[in-house]
């Protein structure tokens, strides 16, 4: 059924801290009920900070001067994926900046086919490297990726047009989701929290948009300044806590209203606060993306101020990530692909 947007409006206005965690533990129900309470684990590979695209509130947007750019080789991108696969993580993601030139995509599905390769069909591959071509699309599911990211960002197109340059189109976006999911990829999308001019209603229509997207994943995250866009105005004013509540309250707003999706706990939490994604898990969500990026590129991958883990590799992280898991009470969902049961259930 779709969801009620006076309900809606009303659990994302949830005020005070007993309101809220009643509200968590809400979502936290609904979490258990229809998805359960193991966590996939997806490993991310940030494989190149190179964007033709200059994206109003990011870091590693093309108008940022200030950043070196890099590009992960394929040899490197192959050890990476080697790691995820002794890590047990059941599936990679590969993320970059959008580019749309001939050596990039081919670059890209010869790396899915040796990630294919080297684990024998074992590791799922989730790509999200931005608007393409419904040839480029296929050419990349057909080389063996399955799962597709590609957020909206937001579904109030003139908040959309306020925070890009006129040549990027809310509608094209929109139209690439649709070429994405006729390919066959499993689906994700999702916006950030608290843009600037953004009202309540607006994350409403954003949960009314995932529903009628039909959507299997939703990766969303607080909107955090950064020093070097046309957004770092808002620095000021900025306040990590209210960013963070918002995040949590749209998390567990979709939890309740979507059921049985993956919602990824994302990186922009943790930014917030050290114990931000757990948070997030507490709030509904069931997937984590920890980064498997080797850290000397990690400093090149700052969307947003105060990134998390810049120093940390895999394996530590790996290690605390599993304390911090099971002291919630829940498990990991090791070696496995970890569908969304939406997707499994649309699939029988
Ligand atoms: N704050 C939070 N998220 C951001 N992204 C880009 N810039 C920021 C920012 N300043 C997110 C966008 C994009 C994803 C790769 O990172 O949602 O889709
Ligand atoms: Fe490029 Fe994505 Fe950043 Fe926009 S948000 S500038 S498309 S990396």
């Amino acid at each position: 059924m779709r969801p009620d947007k006076k309900i809606l409006r009303e659990l994302l206005s949830t005020e005070g801290k007993e309101n809220l965690q009643a509200l968590y533990n809400k979502a936290y129900d609904v979490k258990k009920q229809y998805v359960g309470t193991t966590v996939y684990l997806r490993g991310l590979i940030e494989l190149s900070n190179i964007c033709s695209k200059n994206c109003y509130y990011c870091g590693i947007r093309s108008g940022n001067k200030e950043l070196t750019r890099y590009q992960i080789s394929y040899e490197e991108a192959i050890a990476e994926a080697k790691l995820c696969l002794q890590m047990h993580y059941g599936s990679i993601v590969i993320q970059a900046g959008e580019r749309e030139d001939r050596t990039w995509i081919e670059f890209i599905t010869k790396l899915i086919k040796g990630i294919k390769e080297l684990s024998e069909g074992k590791l799922g591959i989730t790509l999200s490297l931005g608007e393409q071509k419904l040839e480029v699309y296929q050419q990349w599911f057909e080389a063996g990726a399955h799962r597709y990211l590609l957020r909206i960002e937001t579904s109030n197109k003139e908040l959309y047009r306020s925070l890009h340059p006129v040549n990027h189109s809310f509608e094209k976006r929109l139209k690439c989701l649709n070429l994405i999911q006729e390919c066959g990829y499993q689906v994700g999308t999702g916006v950030m929290i608290g843009l600037p001019g953004q009202t309540i209603d607006d994350l409403a229509n954003d949960i009314l948009f995932f529903y009628d997207l039909d959507v299997d994943m939703l990766g969303m995250g607080p909107f955090i300044p950064h020093h070097n866009t046309p957004l770092k105005y808002l620095a000021e004013s900025f306040s990590p806590l209210e960013a963070l509540t918002m995040g949590l309250k749209m998390i567990a707003a979709c939890r309740i209203a979507l059921k049985d999706i993956n919602i990824a706990s994302t990186t922009a939490l943790q930014a917030l606060h050290s114990e931000g994604r757990e948070m997030g898990l507490k709030a509904g969500a069931n997937v984590l993306m920890p980064n498997i990026t080797d850290t000397k590129y990690r400093e090149g991958y700052q969307l947003y101020e105060g990134k998390p883990g810049l120093n940390e590799t895999a394996l530590q992280f790996q290690k605390q990530l599993e304390k911090r898991i099971f002291a919630l009470g829940e498990t990991i969902g090791y070696d496995e692909w970890g569908d969304s049961r939406h997707y499994q259930k649309k699939k029988n």
